[in-house]
């Protein structure tokens, strides 16, 4: 038989590729599974990359368009008050990109990263991927990152930290007094952090800190954002991660080896959504407010205990008056129920217990669904 290498082998299978083909299939199954915005990019943006079509069939830059660049480096100065330059700016093809390439660069094989859990499911299958060994420090009870327990982890092969806030599939934001004592620990022990902050802007009223703006953290932190849910751009594929002066050639390096440059047309567009501004997102921001509060009110009301989200667009709701299994619980929903959303196992060691439900999608289809769910938990 011809050989499939172990790496692949033993990536863990994501029920998200199953999901995607039952939903295929069944057109009557309202999905709250995936995490993808259900707006439109705006029009603005699109018409704009209409303009370009036939001038972006080159490679951009490795790295990205300077001009994009440019605005990102003042973007991440004026929201986030990281002080950087357009040089250590790399713009991949999404953010998960920015991800894998930034975990090329900074961890060799059998090296171990610190990942609070449960985590965003695409971090864990991406250190897989590079070799790396996953250290899973359990969130506290409130979701909030447990730092005893994260530096019961740390020895001598541990070299990174990776956080998310807004964190999928929480809904939580780490505090500023939290994030400087994640700061405190990478300092400490010498550690690289990748932040990854796909969901900066996607807030409910709390301020997001981004650890790349305390003192010192320059050297420590790779910042990584996305334009797929901020400007509901998923499919255009772009993504960025603002690093340290010193790996920002070796992730350019790395990254021109896995992608050559990130998509030319969408970084054109992505330039048009930066220069539009932040009108959009205070748009969808105040309705995805209206579909979690009531999505959170029903799941509580149904015994399915969800703590108010602070970021992003999941509900994480606890499973353990009805079911000990998410996976059961899951297929159950879907036989009996018709609606899909994803078992906390599929964010690592820490999910059992919780189903997320995602509220991206329009409220007609979350309220249908929670109808559904009410009437076969009753
Ligand atoms: C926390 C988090 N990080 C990264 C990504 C990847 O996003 P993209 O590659 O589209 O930028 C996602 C997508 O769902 C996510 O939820």
């Amino acid at each position: 038989m011809l050989h499939i290498s172990e790496r692949e082998v033993d990536l863990p299978k994501v029920i998200a590729g199953d999901l995607a083909n039952i939903l295929q299939k069944n057109k009557d199954i309202i999905s709250l599974s995936f995490g993808e915005p259900d707006f439109k990019t705006q029009k603005e943006v699109v018409n704009y990359g209409k303009k370009f079509l036939d001038k972006s069939n080159r490679y951009a830059h490795d790295k990205g368009l300077l001009k994009l660049r440019e605005v990102i480096t003042k973007k991440l100065k004026k929201d986030n008050q990281i002080n950087t330059n357009p040089e250590n700016i790399i713009l991949t093809s999404g953010s998960q990109n920015a991800i894998f390439c930034s975990l090329l660069s900074i961890l060799d094989p059998g090296k171990k990263i610190i990942v609070p859990s449960p985590a965003y499911l695409g971090h864990i299958p991406a250190i897989e991927l590079v070799n790396g060994s996953v250290e899973y420090a359990e969130l506290d009870e409130d979701f909030n990152l447990d730092i005893e327990n994260m530096k019961k982890l740390i020895d001598s092969e541990t070299k990174a930290i990776m956080i998310n806030t807004p964190n999928n599939p929480t809904g939580k934001m780490y505090s500023k007094k939290l994030i400087e004592e994640v700061a405190d620990l990478a300092v400490e022990n010498n550690l690289y952090v990748i932040s990854d902050e796909a969901y900066e802007k996607i807030t409910y009223g709390n301020k997001h800190v981004s650890i790349g703006s305390l003192n010192g953290m320059e050297k420590y932190s790779l910042t990584v954002q996305s334009f797929s849910k901020t400007y509901s751009m998923c499919g255009f594929r772009l993504g960025y991660v603002n690093a340290p002066k010193e790996l920002a050639e070796p992730i350019t390096k790395t990254f021109r080896y896995v992608g050559i440059a990130a998509p030319t047309i969408s970084q054109i567009m992505g330039y048009e959504a930066m220069r539009l501004g932040d009108k959009y997102i205070g748009k969808i921001c105040k309705e995805y407010d209206r579909r979690r509060k009531f999505i959170v009110k029903r799941l509580n009301g149904m015994n399915l205990t969800t703590r108010m989200p602070e970021g992003a667009f999941y509900a994480f709701a606890n499973i353990s008056s009805y079911s000990k299994e998410s996976v059961d619980f899951t297929k159950m929903l879907i036989k009996k129920a018709r609606v899909a959303v994803i078992p906390g196992t599929e964010f690592g060691k820490f999910g059992e217990n919780y189903v997320r439900l995602s509220f991206a999608t329009s409220m007609n289809l979350i309220e249908k669904a929670m109808n559904r769910i009410e009437k076969v938990l009753k």
